[in-house]
């Protein structure tokens, strides 16, 4: 079991990054934090140094990729890296409409590029001493494109099949990958869904979930079991077969 004591999280200002943050947050870890806003990131900032972590933070867009390898190189020099979580993410939805072009270019460049940007610079430092761990947020929308939500789908397929891959590419430099699909948890993303999310759970519930799985270098840590299995299942058919079902889900706003 990996127990990490250098820890870097990005999108740590809200939702499950600032519960993992927290999860982590113990006198022997180092954390270092990332997100956009500067009100919510430094109250999690607080609360993880009250817990007795040294903490360091970055307001930082992870769409911008010489800031986002300045700060991750920098860190790693003052604390190498045990552990790099790629979570910060947007989502968006069609609301029953289409989904605008600007809205579909956001979430891609931020979800796709965003994780690359991080995953890059961390892999680089981690392969100089041969070891590290690198988690990828994905999600259970990943295993089917949502009619509702097609640019979010498609940037979190990308996202989960590029970890696979690197599982396998970082293996021999003594790099771990694990890929997160959360289902529903709560958290801003969330907050604003108007329909039934089956199974939704609390950010602190799934940041112990994501824990676990990470410690034992999980390939996948998808969950809760109910909503992956369905994800995995429907998305497993042949599109054409699903679409009737897909087209009547409940669309995002
Ligand atoms: N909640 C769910 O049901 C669910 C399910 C599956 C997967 N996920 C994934 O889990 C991850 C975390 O989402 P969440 O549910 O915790 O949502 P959230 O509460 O909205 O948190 C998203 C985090 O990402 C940060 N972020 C967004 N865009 C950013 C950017 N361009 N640069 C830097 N940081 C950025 C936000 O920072 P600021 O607020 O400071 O801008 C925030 O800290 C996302 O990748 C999401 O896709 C969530």
């Amino acid at each position: 079991m990996l127990l990490p004591s250098s820890v870097l999280i990005t999108g740590a200002s809200s939702g499950i990054g600032r519960a993992l943050a927290l999860a982590y947050a113990k006198p022997s870890v180092h954390l270092a934090l990332s997100g956009r806003n500067e009100q919510r990131l430094k109250s999690i900032v607080h609360a993880c140094a009250d817990a007795g972590s040294r903490v360091d933070y970055e307001i930082l867009d992870v769409t911008n990729k010489d800031d986002v390898r300045t700060w991750v190189t920098d860190v790693d020099k003052s604390a190498p890296l045990d552990l790099v979580i790629a979570n910060a993410g947007i989502s968006g939805g069609t609301g029953g409409g289409s989904e605008t072009e600007n809205q579909a270019r956001m979430i891609l460049e931020t979800n796709i590029n965003g994780t690359l940007n991080t995953v890059f610079p961390a892999a680089d430092r981690m392969r100089t001493r041969k070891n590290g761990q690198i988690a990828l947020v994905s999600s259970l929308a990943s295993f089917r494109g949502l009619v509702g939500a097609p640019a979010y789908s498609a940037s979190k397929a990308a996202v989960r099949t590029y970890g696979e891959a690197l599982r396998g590419a970082l293996q021999d430099d003594g790099i771990g990958v694990s890929v997160i699909c959360p289902g529903f948890v709560e958290s801003r993303m969330t907050a604003g869904n108007k329909y039934k999310m089956p199974f939704l759970m609390s950010a602190e519930r799934a940041a112990g979930i994501i824990q676990r799985g990470v410690a034992h270098n999980e390939a996948r840590i998808a969950f809760p079991f109910p909503t992956y299995f369905l994800s995995w299942f429907l998305g497993s058919l042949p599109p054409g077969f699903t679409d009737p079902l897909f087209r009547i889900l409940p669309k995002k706003k």
